[in-house]
């Protein structure tokens, strides 16, 4: 018999409550949100809502529902120190304390750490304090990307190419950034296909699940802004159609020795999720960044699979005896399409923007999964708020068979919504699978120029 208190209110949250409860283990959910999310409160044996920094009320109703275990699902809490703050009342967690969430919260951490532990995967980057020395660095780079140290909830990170074109510009954006933080990281901008890595760790033992393509751009085609994810897939034989098998294994191979330094740094084990957000480019795999929990929309292609008991898995982070246990998930491709506001990602004067705040009807879908995530349950039905609302799952033997079920799922869910129907079909994929042959085509033909 297990209590166990999940901290989140958005999807992700959803599909972790779903996979707590279908454990084999007798098994109570209990919720901590700063926002209700009516699938998950009528999970819930009880919900509390509030401030993801008030760590009082978290510890007292964690400690008044006794307990045995918390997942915490966004990195919000993970970066107030709730783990922390748990451990200080006798209740473990699966996440990072406040020190090691810095994986996720602290990109400079992340980076200076494989550098000094000599693990593969950086790309050329520099941390500045000041602007010295600046102009020299971005002037020896086709592009860069330009970032502040923190969590800045997906927002003030700075492509060339994306959200400005000049040197002149990079400079001015760093200035930008050192007036309100303490540093700015450049990092050389890197040209590929991009894959989700999210990896359990005990501390000692890392595992990986099944890679996912997240899709970050607002509209078909990748055009638009970028958003918090608009829908992923993942494939049957928990590779993607553009990688290879040494792409997994490399990326799996970099978040062992990372789990391997972060304990060297802090003499702390990294308990929870290691997420790496990976690029495949003619010079191999490397890092974008990692988040120290689940990917939103990420969990919810792979925690379906899932044929581990996820309270097993749990336990077995906390315990430090993942090397005990079999990780496995089914053999199935999934796609996921948020269902989003019409307004969602538009400026505030668009005429779509009204669309937020509106009432939708859900039909009955029996095919796929559906998780909510901003949503909000009132006497007269559904209504959307300003963000993602809810992630359609589409579960199959193949790619094509899980986007036909995801977009007829789509269909079944009526107002002023929009998704991307490109994501997980054939011509978006073998876009991928394109860029992806030029690019070793031509890392291939650097290799042979240089053995001749
Ligand atoms: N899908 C991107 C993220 O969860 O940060």
């Amino acid at each position: 018999m297990y209590n166990v208190l999940l901290i989140g209110n958005g999807a992700r949250e959803h599909a972790i409550a779903e996979t707590i409860l279908r454990s084999r283990h007798n098994t109570t959910l209990f919720s901590f949100m700063k926002s209700n999310n009516p699938a998950i409160a009528a999970l819930s044996s009880a919900a509390c809502f509030g401030s993801y920094d008030n760590l009082n009320d978290i510890s007292t109703f964690a400690r008044d529902n006794a307990i045995d275990f918390a997942v915490i699902g966004p990195e919000d809490p993970l970066n107030n120190g709730v783990v922390d703050a748990l451990r200080g009342i006798g209740i473990p967690a699966v996440g990072p304390t406040k020190k090691l969430a810095q994986l996720e919260t602290s990109k400079s951490f992340t980076r200076n750490l494989l550098s000094k532990y000599k693990i593969p995967g950086n790309p050329r980057y520099k941390i500045f304090t000041s602007m010295d020395g600046v102009e020299d660095f971005i002037g020896g780079l086709e592009g860069v990307v330009i970032k502040p140290d923190g969590l800045t909830g997906g927002k003030g990170v700075m492509v060339q190419g994306d959200h400005f074109n000049t040197k002149e510009e990079a400079l001015d954006h760093c200035r930008e950034i050192l007036r309100e933080h303490s540093v700015v990281i450049v990092d050389e901008k890197l040209e590929g296909e991009e894959f989700s890595l999210q990896c359990l760790s005990d501390g000692t033992t890392v595992v990986a699940t099944p890679p996912v393509q997240d899709h970050k751009r607002r509209f078909v085609d990748d055009k638009g802004p970028n958003t918090g994810g608009m829908g992923s897939y993942s494939s049957e034989d928990h590779s993607l159609p553009f990688m290879t098998p040494a792409d997994v294994s490399e990326g799996l191979a970099i978040t062992r020795k990372v789990a391997d330094a972060i304990y060297q740094e802090t003499g702390e084990h990294y308990k929870g999720v290691m997420y790496g957000g990976f690029i495949i480019t003619k010079s191999g795999i490397k890092l974008l960044e990692y988040n120290a929990r689940f990917g939103d929309p990420e969990a919810m292609n792979i925690l379906p699979l899932l044929k581990t008991d996820f309270v097993d898995i749990c336990r077995a982070i906390i315990d430090g005896t993942l090397n005990l246990l079999e990780v496995e998930f089914e053999k199935k491709a999934t796609v996921c399409k948020y269902i989003v506001p019409k307004g969602y990602g538009l400026p505030k004067d668009h005429p779509d923007a009204r669309s937020t705040y509106a009432k939708i009807e859900v039909d009955d879908v029996k095919e796929a999964q559906l998780f909510y995530a901003s949503v909000d349950k009132r006497e007269d039905g559904l209504y959307m708020t300003t963000s993602r609302a809810i992630g359609v799952v589409g579960i199959a033997d193949d790619l094509v068979t899980a986007e036909q079920i995801a977009e007829r799922a789509v269909s079944a869910i009526k107002g002023p919504v929009d998704h991307r129907p490109d994501i997980g079909t054939k011509p978006l994929i073998q876009r991928r699978i394109d860029h992806m042959r030029k690019i070793r085509a031509y890392s291939q033909a650097l290799r042979d120029q240089h053995s001749i």
